[in-house]
């Protein structure tokens, strides 16, 4: 079990004045706390069936894919508009200002697959609402929501509280 606030680096006024920024560069850098991250994600699904994990773009990624090889499963991208190449599905979720869209190829989830959903933060759970959805649209059936650390302060639970949430570290 490692201490996970001594690879998180918090970087005041990113991305934009007044916003405390959770900088997980440091734990992507040394390799044991990753490998422990990844142990710690993989947990509470060893028992589960699990068809696919999903990571959510760009910082999704990183441990998403890292989840999927240890649960020896497909790992599938959501990505940002325009990103993926073949026939895709969007959602659109709502900004601070203005909105945007997630897309995932269509062909990537079958009807009545198990999928956990991962991403590094959850924060006002936008995200991974939309994500739910688009998931749910494919037939998909949400295991998890997992998450590196949850900014509790903004409820981003309450948005998707309906679902198993699971995040290793709290602010
Ligand atoms: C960040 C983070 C989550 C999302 C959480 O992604 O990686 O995906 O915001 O915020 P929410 O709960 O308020 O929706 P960002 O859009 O900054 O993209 P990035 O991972 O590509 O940096």
């Amino acid at each position: 079990m490692i201490d996970l606030d001594q690879y998180i680096r918090d970087v005041p006024n990113f991305p934009s004045q007044g916003i405390m920024f959770k900088d997980i560069t440091p734990l992507l850098a040394d390799p044991n706390a990753s490998a422990s991250c990844v142990s710690m994600l993989a947990k509470s699904l060893r028992e589960k069936r699990i068809d696919k994990v999903i990571g959510i773009e760009a910082r999704g990624f990183f441990f998403g894919s890292r989840l999927a090889a240890e649960l020896n499963v497909g790992f599938i991208p959501i990505r940002k508009k325009g990103k993926l190449p073949h026939k895709t599905l969007s959602q659109s979720y709502g900004l601070e200002y203005g909105e945007d869209q997630i897309e995932i190829h269509a062909d990537s989830i079958q009807p009545g697959d198990s999928v956990v959903l991962h991403d590094d933060v959850l924060a006002t759970g936008g995200t991974m609402e939309a994500a739910i959805k688009i998931v749910e649209k494919l037939g998909g059936e949400v295991v998890q929501c997992n998450f590196l650390l949850e900014l509790s302060f903004l409820n981003g639970r309450d948005r998707i509280e309906k679902f198993s949430i699971h995040s290793l570290k709290q602010y």
